[in-house]
């Protein structure tokens, strides 16, 4: 690795060598705390010394940490809490981009569960020390720590459903390869969901050229109009940055402290130009709908019990032809049905469910179209459905919501709304073809 290592590459992982080496020393008692130095006085270290961080402090909420070895708590070198924003599930795979003592990815190894994975990655052996000895203390398993670089991801494609970094993309050189690993390594329709320090406006460039700001995570921050520019370059879709947190004036003076720039001067030209930011995108899906057919019966079945969906008459639908669609996954996995049962002029729409993996990334909207062309096709001409918790969905289709009383016998006959749907489902509808 270090053959191939740029001056630039050299000094980060020096500094954090050295904050890694510093939280050892603290917990182990193996030598007094040092003062801070440039690095741990801002991003690059926790400030020992009982200053405030305007970067690092106050980024997990009280409780949140608790049970966490004390070490992966001190060496939180971070300016946001990826875990939170990332709606991690359980059985998914994370990956921590620069895991540092592994705060986020033990948090993330709690919520994805023993069925799930958490992989982090840093360059620094003395931060991969801690991190590992962090999740020895805290008796976690499904973690699993790497050494290398974020330019190089040592993980193979398609292998991680979800991507959080905490502070690091901006410490890199080359930001653009970070972010086609990244896509590389997510599945499709997995997400990039990362904390880090991003800038609005222009800085200085006497900033921008110093070493000491950019290890700090200030000088190495992208724009964010670039930050979106680059993710939609690598392949990413749907790419936002949220600002998280805004650093003033007096956080500007506090992460100056030792870049030897005119502190006033720079003070005001970055106040309100620097924060932290919540930047997400996804890797587009890639999934076939087709028929569903008997042999989807026992997969359909999972996704309406885990949608709370009723199962009546769905065993006999599917041994018919033309009784819905599935949405297939890459690997055939089934993780998305919608059904159709025809009722004289009309058609009723029945068991819309996607698998909570698989929830916001469009595959309910594709369902529903598909459904909707189909039952066009057959020249039908008003669809129905019931439901309990779509209501302010299905408006985005044209249905609206009717009167029991106002719904033709054919429609008022099927085994979904006479008896699997509850009395106070809401009935919708929306005209078909010509009808319209
Ligand atoms: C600011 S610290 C953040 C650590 C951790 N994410 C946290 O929130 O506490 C940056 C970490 O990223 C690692 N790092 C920086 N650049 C890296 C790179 N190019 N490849 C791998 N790790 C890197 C450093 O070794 C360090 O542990």
């Amino acid at each position: 690795m270090s053959n191939s290592e740029t001056p630039l590459t050299a000094i980060v992982r020096e500094k954090y060598g050295a904050a890694a080496l510093r939280v050892l020393d603290r917990v182990e008692g193996t030598a007094a705390a040092a003062c801070c130095d440039p690095v741990s006085c801002n991003c690059g270290g926790a400030a020992f010394d009982g200053t405030v961080d305007p970067i690092t402090a106050d980024l997990y909420v009280r409780g949140e940490t608790d049970t966490l070895p004390e070490a992966a708590v001190l060496a939180s070198l971070g300016c946001g809490n990826p875990t939170a924003l990332a709606e991690l599930r359980p059985g998914e795979v994370v990956l921590d981009l620069g895991s540092g003592g592994g705060i986020d990815v033990l948090l993330s190894a709690r919520r994805v569960g023993p069925d799930g994975k958490a992989y982090g990655l840093d360059m620094t052996d003395e931060m991969l020390a801690l991190a590992r000895r962090n999740a020895a203390e805290a008796g976690v398993t499904n973690v699993e720590f790497l050494r290398g670089r974020i330019e190089d991801i040592p993980l193979p494609d398609d292998s991680v459903d979800v991507i959080i970094s905490n502070c690091v993309i901006n410490l890199s050189g080359d930001k653009s390869r970070v972010l086609r690993e990244a896509y590389r390594v997510l599945k499709p329709g997995g997400r990039f969901a990362v904390s880090d320090v991003v800038v609005q406006g222009a800085l200085p460039d006497d900033v921008r050229r110093s070493m000491t700001l950019w290890v700090g995570c200030v000088a190495g921050a992208l724009q964010d109009d670039e930050f979106v520019r680059l993710l939609h370059a690598a392949g990413f879709e749907d790419a936002s940055v949220e600002m998280t947190r805004r650093y003033g004036a007096d956080d500007a003076r506090a992460f100056l402290v030792h870049a030897g720039l005119d502190m006033e001067r720079v003070a005001a030209a970055v106040a309100g130009k620097v924060g932290a930011a919540f930047v997400r995108a996804r890797k587009p899906a890639s999934f076939t709908l087709r028929d569903a057919t008997p042999a989807d019966t026992g997969a359909v079945e999972a996704l309406l019990t885990e949608a709370d969906l009723p199962l009546a008459g769905v065993r006999e639908a599917l041994a018919r032809p033309a009784s819905g669609f599935v949405v297939a996954e890459s690997d055939g996995r089934v993780v998305g049905v919608g059904g159709l049962e025809d009722c004289c002029d009309d058609v009723l729409l029945r068991s819309v469910a996607v698998a909570p993996a698989w929830r916001t990334r469009g595959l309910g909207r594709a369902l529903v179209l598909r459904l909707i062309a189909e039952a066009e096709a057959r020249g039908r001409r008003a669809m129905y459905l019931l439901t309990t918790t779509a209501e302010g969905y299905f408006p985005h289709f044209g249905f609206r919501a009717v009167d029991r009383a106002n719904v033709p016998a054919e429609v008022q006959a099927t085994e979904e709304f006479s008896r699997a749907c509850p009395a106070s489902a809401v009935v919708m509808v929306r005209s078909l073809g010509e009808a319209r």
